[in-house]
């Protein structure tokens, strides 16, 4: 499964999930690669410390050749996580191309909203004849039901809202220092993840 994660703004929680969900998943016996297609560098920074300790295979990637970079390689790993950039344009098509599903964390607010308007207009025109699953999950959500608001919003969108919420708290950002995964944090990605892998292709 080829995963991108992607959103048009910053600070939504992209790096924090990509990473995160690469270390889950190579912790359940997989063999996973993280592309950081990001020229900030997040994911392979903290490669370069914990890569090997949770056996995940970071590299980083130009976004410019990232289809044919995962042409190499996906027949060698069986999960690949794509970090990306915070920004939607043409440069970063790619990674909505290569995808067999994109994933946008996004906190529950209205300007990350709107923002995801510029990602979902950019799939729909993107040169694939079948689009992929795109799956919102909000993140950093103070209280325990966000989603409702977010559903209404949604609705006439291209896009699935997953029923797993992520709450602000102060384990997410520990997992850059090395921190392993708790338990909290590891059945909340099981569950989306199991949400990833069921995704029907969106057309
Ligand atoms: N669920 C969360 N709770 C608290 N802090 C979080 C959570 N998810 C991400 N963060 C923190 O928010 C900041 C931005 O996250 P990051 O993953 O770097 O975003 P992006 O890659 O979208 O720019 C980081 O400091 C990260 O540790
Ligand atoms: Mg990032």
């Amino acid at each position: 499964m080829i995963v991108s994660v992607l959103h048009q703004k910053g600070g939504t929680g992209k790096s924090t999930l990509a990473v995160s969900m690469a270390v889950f998943l190579a912790s359940c016996g997989k063999t996973v690669a993280l592309l950081d297609a990001d020229p900030q560098g997040t994911a392979t920074q903290w490669g370069r410390r914990y890569a090997t300790e949770f056996h995940v295979d970071v590299k980083p990637q130009r976004m410019r050749s990232l289809v044919e970079a995962i042409k190499e390689i996906k027949n060698i790993y069986d999960h690949i996580i794509i970090d990306t950039p915070p920004s939607v344009n043409a440069d970063t098509e790619p990674a909505i191309i290569a995808a067999d599903v994109l994933l946008s964390p996004m906190k529950p607010s209205l300007s990350d909203m709107w923002a995801l308007d510029r990602l979902a207009a950019m799939v729909l025109v993107a040169e694939r004849k079948i689009k992929p699953p795109h799956i919102l999950v909000l993140n950093m959500c103070m209280s325990p039901d966000e989603r409702g608001k977010i559903a209404d919003r949604l609705r006439g969108r291209p896009i699935r809202l997953s029923k797993v919420q992520i709450p602000l708290a102060p384990d997410w950002p520990e997992i850059f220092e090395g921190a392993a995964l708790t338990e909290e944090i590891r059945n909340l990605l099981a569950e989306l993840w199991a949400e990833i892998s069921d995704a029907p292709a969106a057309d």
